[in-house]
């Protein structure tokens, strides 16, 4: 007999402490699939869900943006996915659709098979960081939007920004680490980060051309350390933390007609809308399925495997934490506790205790 429950970890009401339960597996309807879920990557926003309630329309509700598994079954209209074939895809606030659970309903726009040089666990780091990065750069604008530049995965996009420096904000997070490889391959040079010294030889590896100490060289202290490489202020800025005071000096190096992507709350500027002298603030929304999003997040999909498969796009560099679904909560707590440096979380539904 078919399997009709499932483990997940639940938030039974608003604020209230996760918990290991059982819920209904669901059935996917027109244009979605079921996916047994193997990996799922944990977020700093999954536990902003929890303790905040935002994002969260329904109790008890199911968080998680990132999995990875194998396809269980198919809706109608599905052609581009099958039965068992090895998938990743986004989540998204709908408590099917999320990902601390057994199984998940995943939509088949938005969804990439797994390159057979990739582990379940390695692919599960990809879909929300990757996801802010690209739509924080080739996003349309608007007011939780992107900086519309022309994105390396359609024809022609390569290189297209060659020569053009970039600083991205917070190289070793999970967002500055895709923002840092999209970059890359968009031909901006040089490529400045931040970052602790620790975490310099992984921010080189994705592709930045220069890693400033952010621990030792205060942002109040970046325009100066930039404009001495690049000898003035800068067409493009990518700021992955996004506290105030990187949002002031990414504000401080930016060029005049230039744009800045923050991923939280804008401090400086005003989101989808240029100042007086033409700099751009985008205010990025991570998420490939709303509707302002929904295009650039399939083209984006559609490329994914080959983009891993060639090496152009790398996951990022993983932790898998204990005890499956109940590991999670922990594994959480130190996002708050600012103990993620430099790695993904991950978490096996499938060993829920
Ligand atoms: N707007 C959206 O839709 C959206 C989507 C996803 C994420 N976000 C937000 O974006 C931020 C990044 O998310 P994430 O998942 O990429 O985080 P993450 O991987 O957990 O970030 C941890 C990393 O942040 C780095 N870091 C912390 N403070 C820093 C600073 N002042 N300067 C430079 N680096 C610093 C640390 O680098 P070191 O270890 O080298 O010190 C650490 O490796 C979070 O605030 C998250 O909530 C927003």
């Amino acid at each position: 007999m078919a399997l009709t429950q499932q483990k997940a970890l639940l938030i039974p009401e608003k604020s209230a402490p996760f918990v290991v339960g059982l819920r209904a597996i669901p059935s996917p309807g027109p244009g979605f699939v079921l996916v047994k879920i193997l990996a799922t990557g944990l977020n700093p926003v999954d536990s902003a869900i929890q303790k905040f309630g935002i994002f969260a329309p329904e109790y008890p509700a199911v968080v998680g943006n990132d999995a990875a598994g194998v396809v269980e079954a198919i809706g109608s209209g599905v052609t581009n996915i099958q039965v068992g074939d090895k998938v990743f895809y986004q989540g998204h606030w709908a408590s099917d659709r999320s990902t601390f659970q057994q199984y998940g309903l995943a939509d088949a726009a938005r969804i990439a098979k797994i390159p057979d040089n990739l582990s379940f666990d390695e692919v599960a780091t990809i879909p929300l960081g990757l996801g802010t990065a690209a739509l924080g750069m080739y996003g349309k604008k608007g007011d939780r939007g992107g900086a519309d530049l022309y994105p390396p995965w359609e024809e022609g996009g390569i290189a297209k920004y060659n020569g053009q420096a970039i600083l991205v904000s917070g190289g070793a997070s999970s967002v500055g680490q895709f923002a840092i490889q999209l970059a890359k391959l968009s031909g901006f040079n040089p490529i400045i980060t931040t970052a602790s010294a620790r975490n310099e030889s992984y921010c080189k590896a994705a592709g930045a051309t220069h890693v400033i100490d952010y621990r030792s060289v205060p942002y109040s202290d970046l325009p100066a350390a930039v404009a001495k490489i690049t000898g003035g202020p800068i067409p493009f800025v990518y700021d992955a933390i996004s506290v105030p005071e990187s949002q002031k000096a990414g504000w401080e190096i930016l060029a005049p007609k230039g744009s800045i992507v923050f991923t939280k709350q804008p401090v400086v500027g005003k989101p989808g809308a240029e100042a007086e002298d033409g700099k751009y603030t985008a205010w990025v929304f991570g998420l490939v399925h709303t509707e302002e999003n929904q295009e650039v997040g399939k083209s984006m999909y559609d490329k994914l495997t080959d983009l891993l498969a060639e090496g152009a796009l790398k996951p990022n560099r993983i932790e898998v934490v204990p005890d499956g679904l109940s590991g999670i909560p922990a594994a959480l707590e130190r996002f708050f506790a600012g103990k993620v440096s430099g790695v993904k979380l991950i978490a096996h539904p499938q060993d829920a205790p």
